[in-house]
């Protein structure tokens, strides 16, 4: 048996939006290690062995986390590391991947549904509607993390598309302003999804204008995710292709325009 780290996306909260693999992943871990300022507790609890020692990486460094790998490498343990949400996004596990393959220790990455996906959901939106929007831009504000010079929020918002901010709602007044010096108008559609899939979620719409006021009436810091964009407000706009009767592909022919259209 050798030690390794899967890395473990535990969903945005919900217990039971954490993937079957990832349950897998933390039951076959001898430490658990899970962000205890996002991770819902209970995914852990539910999944983790009796005899399992669990660690709460908030109140760790980078350096007690290291040694915490050194000792998977040493006494051959497995090491659940579990973060919200997917682990790739924002996740800081570039810095944790550097440091274990300096130990010669391996990993592997568990995806997990993202706050993205569960944010959607609860604004039952899609984020990608024909003609209006076929992008998503994920992004913050810079805050202690700087941003790299292309990519502020300013700059994205010239396209126009949808747009995720994560990490941002504490600067509410910068968002907002950021977002509208870029080009989205002021009644453009906007989402506040605070803790998505929590027992105590909260959605908010506001137009664009009203981003601000919203955040901060509702006096959300942190957990929380905004959408943006003309897709959240999609009512009547052009059929996708791939559900057009007209359209084939690879697993359907398609019907001639008479046929599809109910004219022949
Ligand atoms: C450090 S990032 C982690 C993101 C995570 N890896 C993911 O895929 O969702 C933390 C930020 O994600 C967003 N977030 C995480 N969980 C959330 C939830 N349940 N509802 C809304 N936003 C959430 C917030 O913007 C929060 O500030």
């Amino acid at each position: 048996m050798i030690g390794r780290v899967l890395f473990v996306g535990a969903g945005p909260g919900a217990a039971d939006l954490l993937t079957f693999r990832g349950a897998r992943a933390i039951a076959a871990a001898d430490i658990v290690v899970f962000a205890g300022s996002l991770v819902n507790p209970e995914v852990v609890a539910e999944h983790a062995r009796p005899e399992a020692e669990i660690v709460d990486s908030s109140l760790l460094t980078l350096e007690r986390v290291s040694a915490i790998y050194r000792r998977a490498r040493d006494e051959h343990l497995v090491v659940a590391r579990v973060h919200s949400g997917d682990p790739t996004i924002y996740g800081a596990i570039h810095e944790q991947i550097a440091c274990l393959d300096e130990l010669g220790l391996g990993w592997e990455i568990v995806p997990g549904v993202s706050s993205l996906a569960a944010a959607a959901a609860a604004a039952r939106s899609e984020l990608t509607v024909p003609e209006l929007a076929q992008s998503v831009v994920l992004t913050r504000l810079p805050g202690r993390t700087p941003m790299p010079e292309s990519e502020s929020v300013r700059a994205f918002a010239a396209h126009g598309t949808t747009m995720a901010l994560f990490l941002s709602c504490a600067r509410a007044g910068v968002m907002q302003d950021e977002l509208l010096d870029g080009g989205y108008p002021p009644a453009t559609p906007c989402v506040v999804a605070y803790r998505a899939s929590w027992p105590d979620e909260l959605v908010l719409r506001c137009p664009l204008k009203d981003l601000a006021a919203t955040v901060r009436a509702a006096r959300i810091h942190k957990t929380a995710l905004v959408l943006v964009g003309p897709a959240l407000a999609a009512k009547e706009t052009m059929r996708s292709n791939l559900y057009d009767p007209a359209f084939g592909h690879e697993f359907r022919r398609p019907h001639s325009w008479k046929v599809a259209h109910g004219e022949a």
